[in-house]
């Protein structure tokens, strides 16, 4: 058994986790190959967010007949995996391994089981005080490298899984983060984001003792990086200096993911976000107040138990008043073991797709009007893919723009040339509500 294929699911997270983990396999002798088919060993890394997100993974295991599946060995691996522990073996006899996030740790040793013949191997606990560190990363991106800080989260927001699915939080040490960070410079990526289920909660296990805006400047100060992002921030942990630290140096980007998930104080209440209306106000205020212009996005939960026309019109108004750069809007749903069970006045599906798709119209308009304020200006991008479909290249702005542009002395990747990897300027010429388009300026 040394082939094997990896499906992920979810979040940056979990993606990262994919890395770590395909890189453990390699290590260990193991070939990663692009189908389910050729595959001796298949792992799907999943997701439990959303209702959807944890039926993908049963779907992909039905896929597999009894005859095309034999002879393989299946893994359930992350937050479903947590979440369903050995109930996944009734559901889909066929799968062999099922482990959480927090016993990748143990991944060597569940391989050895693995391989020698154990068909029940579990990795369920999640009474642990380490986090997932290994040195045989494989990265996706030769350019972009996600570094994880924190793991875990022991906030309990009422709606969402993730304190149950990946534990409690564990930092890593601020020396084995740097460490990492200057290894990957010294390996030529340019762009770093640090991971965590709530950065703001990071706190340096070691006597340095770093909070996570010292942390994100250091980070910054590291030669050969050019680009540091971040995500997830939580609000009732975000403070001013990390503001600070992005206004000082320019290789941090102008960009923040502040998800507010509701513009009602008692559906914020209700939701045990442990923050008010104007506490996240609050923090807006930081933001546009800074001497960079940081852009804002957020994320919205639509339909939350309980959430009244009212509750939802004050959503509408926050939306108004921060304009933010984009967002991701979801519409409630109900997750196993979570504290919103226990409420009674759900709302009905039809009312929840109404609000989700009002507060879509809205904000593609808020959109539409920002980035056509981009027509004219330069930006600075780095320079992410190339898009054959369009002939354009796919660069991102500081801000997490997407723009797209031609280079009249380059129109696509050619024989040992690429813009791959390069940050340069680029005139905006046209915008849309997702993206600006451009052309390199010279
Ligand atoms: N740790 C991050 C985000 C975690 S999940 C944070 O605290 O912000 C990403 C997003 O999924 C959340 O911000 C939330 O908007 C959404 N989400 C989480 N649970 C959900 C649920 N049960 N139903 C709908 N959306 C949910
Ligand atoms: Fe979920 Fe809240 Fe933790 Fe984010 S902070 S992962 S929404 S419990
Ligand atoms: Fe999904 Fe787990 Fe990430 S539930 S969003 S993969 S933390």
């Amino acid at each position: 058994m040394k082939s094997f294929y990896i499906e992920t699911f979810g979040c940056q997270m979990n993606a990262h986790d994919s890395e770590k983990v395909v890189g453990t396999l390699v290590e260990r002798g193991y070939t990663q190959v692009e189908r389910p088919e050729d595959a001796e060993l298949v792992l799907y890394n999943t997701c439990s967010i959303r209702d959807k997100a944890e039926q993908k993974v049963f779907h992909r295991l039905q896929q597999f007949k009894r005859d095309t599946g034999k002879g393989k060995v299946f893994g359930v691996l992350g937050c479903v995996a947590q979440q369903e522990g050995e109930k996944i073996f009734e559901r889909a006899p066929h799968v062999s391994l099922v482990a959480g996030s927090a016993s990748y740790t143990k991944l060597p040793e569940m391989l050895i089981q693995l391989e020698t013949g154990d068909r029940r191997v579990t990795g369920l606990s999640l009474d642990t005080d380490q986090t997932f560190d290994t040195p045989f990363t494989r990265r996706d991106n030769p350019h972009r490298a996600y570094i994880t800080i924190i793991e875990g989260c022991d906030k309990s927001c009422a709606y969402c899984v993730v304190p149950f699915t990946r534990g409690p939080e564990r930092s890593r040490t601020s020396e084995s983060v740097m460490r990492e960070a200057a290894t990957l410079a010294e390996a030529g990526y340019t762009e770093i984001q640090l991971l965590g289920q709530n950065v703001n909660s990071y706190r340096d296990p070691s006597s340095a003792g770093w909070d996570f805006a010292n942390l994100l400047a250091r980070t910054g100060e590291v030669p050969g990086i050019r680009s540091v992002r971040f995500t997830t921030s939580h609000p009732r942990d975000f403070v001013s200096d990390i503001v600070d630290a992005i206004d000082r140096n320019e290789a941090l980007c102008n960009h923040v993911h502040l998800p507010v998930q509701s513009g009602s104080t008692s559906v914020l209440k209700k939701m045990q976000r442990q923050y008010t209306r104007d506490d996240y106000l609050r923090r807006i205020e930081w933001m546009k107040s800074a001497k960079r212009d940081i852009a804002i996005t957020t994320d919205i939960i639509v339909g939350f138990p309980g959430e009244t026309e009212c509750d939802f019109q004050e959503t509408m108004r926050l939306i108004d008043e921060i304009e933010y750069e984009s967002m991701f809007i979801f519409k409630y749903s109900k997750r196993p073991n979570t504290p919103a069970l226990q409420y009674e006045d759900h709302i009905p599906e039809e009312e929840k797709t109404r609000r989700l798709m009002v507060l879509q119209e809205r904000q593609r308009a808020i959109q539409l009007r920002r980035n056509a304020a981009y027509v004219g200006k330069t930006e600075h991008v780095h320079v992410e893919g190339y898009n054959m479909a369009t002939a354009q290249w796919i660069g991102r702005t500081s801000q997490h723009k997407t723009l797209n542009f031609i280079d009249p002395d380059l129109a696509a990747p050619a024989e040992g040339r690429t813009l791959v990897g390069t940050y340069l300027d680029v005139l905006v010429t046209r915008a849309g509500p997702n993206s600006l388009a451009g052309e390199r300026a010279q």
